[in-house]
């Protein structure tokens, strides 16, 4: 198989529908010659349903970012379908309502406290998880809603993420040793079910299609998906602790 990833094994998690960041992930890393397994949280039926739309199906594995169990059974069920991982993807995020939407205020520590552990900490178990399978190198490629600024609505979730990106320094600078790299893309907003769950996302959907200096298609995450592979291939050897922003050059503006 020829391709940007031929031979590459990738683990993806975070596909729950075909909008997806995650599937658009799987879908295109599988055009360009790469092995894919998925890992799937909760419902799994439907995410082997949605398995069954890439080019090619692929297996599904379950896995709560948040449960030890499947964080340590994780590697032996991969080598079920692969002798080793060469990319690891960590498309997950979640906030009980109350930390968004303009909650930040009053949001109880025992959310935050969740959105905190799926949303940021699991970045590092996943890696770990993945680790034995990635030895002597790899990558591992998470997505990001860039943090350096406060957004409305977004909340605990932004801080969530601005944890999530100094984790991924952090990653970088443990595991450069070991020949693994560790990168975020800072997606522009996208019309998935984690986007829907934000109460006033609509205001990033106009921000981003009034502003954006290249435009900014709500619907297409094959941009942010594109990103994410090519940080995963060969074609950034030397890179470590970066973000990349595909966002249609939102971040570069002042206010508007
Ligand atoms: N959609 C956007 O506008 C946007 C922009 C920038 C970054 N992102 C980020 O992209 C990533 C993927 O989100 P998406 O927009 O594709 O939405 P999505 O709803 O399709 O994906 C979110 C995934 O997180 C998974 N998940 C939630 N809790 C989990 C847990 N405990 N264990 C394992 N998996 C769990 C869900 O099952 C789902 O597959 C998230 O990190 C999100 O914050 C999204």
């Amino acid at each position: 198989m020829s391709g940007l990833l031929a031979g590459k094994r990738l683990l993806v998690t975070g596909v729950i529908t075909d909008a997806s960041i995650a599937f658009s992930v799987a879908k295109i890393a599988q055009e360009n010659g790469a092995q894919v397994v998925l890992t799937g949280f909760g419902r799994l039926s439907l995410v082997e349903r949605i398995a069954r739309r890439l080019p090619e199906p692929a297996p599904v594995i379950e896995l709560d970012v948040t449960n030890p169990e499947h964080l340590a059974g994780l590697a032996d069920k991969v080598r079920e379908h692969v002798d080793g991982l060469d990319g690891v993807v960590h498309s997950i995020g979640f906030a009980p309502q109350s930390c968004l939407g303009g909650g930040f205020l009053d949001a109880p520590w025992e959310d935050v406290a969740t959105a905190l552990h799926v949303s940021t900490y699991s970045y590092k178990s996943l890696a770990m998880a993945a680790l034995p399978l990635m030895s002597p190198g790899g990558a591992v490629v998470g997505l990001t809603f860039d943090a350096t600024k406060a957004w409305p609505v977004y909340d605990w979730m932004g801080v969530a993420k601005a944890g999530l990106e100094s984790a991924s320094r952090y990653l970088a600078l443990h595991l450069g040793k070991q020949g693994i790299r560790s990168n975020l893309v800072a997606a522009g907003p996208l019309r998935t079910m984690a986007a829907k769950s934000i109460p006033g996302f609509v205001q990033f959907e106009d921000a981003w299609s009034a502003r954006a200096p290249l435009g900014w298609d709500l619907t297409d995450q094959a941009p942010a998906a594109r990103a994410c592979l090519a940080l995963l291939s060969d074609w950034f050897p030397a890179t470590t602790g970066e973000i990349v922003h595909v966002d249609g050059g939102y971040h570069a503006l002042g206010a508007a």
